[in-house]
């Protein structure tokens, strides 16, 4: 057995990256502009990328970013893990790493609603559903969900902020 996980730090790890990600759409409207983006936010170093290998194969990866409104929140984008290697805890390790590595106090993500499995993961990873919204479009709702990485600061609060967010796409 060859497992390993590593953070996409060099130019090779970062196409290696979006190559995986252009694979697989997870339902995401004009996720091909996103996959382009995140290329050039990769390579700024504004996105982040964990990846993991199984016998020297890609089979998963998570993608985060400081979340660009919430001060003080990561956001998650994009775990997914390959079907050969499922419920094999290689979607927990990854984001057990991240939640780590980040520095950030909460951590954001949003699933689509139909993603049942996604949001049991998430659940069993200790995320809670915090808002139901059509973040993406009008047909399908989108959950958002979060874990505190630390104490809830009581005083600075990310998760007020985030409801004022949500409020303002509603
Ligand atoms: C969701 C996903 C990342 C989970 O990765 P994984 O490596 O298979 O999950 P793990 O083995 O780490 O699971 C950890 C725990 O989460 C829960 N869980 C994971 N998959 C589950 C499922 N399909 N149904 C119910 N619970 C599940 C279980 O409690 C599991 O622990 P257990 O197997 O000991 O019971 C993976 O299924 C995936 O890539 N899905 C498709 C892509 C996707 O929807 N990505 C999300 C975009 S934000």
């Amino acid at each position: 057995m060859n497992i390993r996980f590593v953070s996409a730090d060099s130019r090779k790890e970062i196409q290696t990256t979006v190559g995986f990600l252009a694979k697989q759409s997870l339902g995401y409207p004009r996720y091909n502009d996103w996959v382009g983006r995140a290329e050039a936010e990769l390579h700024a170093g504004y996105k982040r990328a964990i990846l993991a290998f199984s016998e020297d194969c890609l089979v998963g990866n998570l993608i985060w970013q400081p979340h660009k409104t919430i001060q003080g929140a990561v956001e998650w984008k994009n775990l997914r893990v390959h079907p050969t290697v499922k419920r094999r805890l290689f979607g927990r390790f990854i984001i057990r790493q991240a939640e780590e590595i980040c520095g950030l106090t909460v951590a954001i993500c949003d699933v689509r609603t139909d993603q049942k499995d996604t949001i049991r993961f998430l659940l069993a990873c200790g995320y809670t559903v915090a808002a139901i919204l059509p973040l993406y479009d009008s047909e399908k709702p989108d959950a958002v969900m979060v874990k505190w990485l630390c104490p809830p600061i009581p005083d600075r609060n990310p998760l007020e902020q985030l409801g004022k967010t949500f409020r303002s796409k509603l």
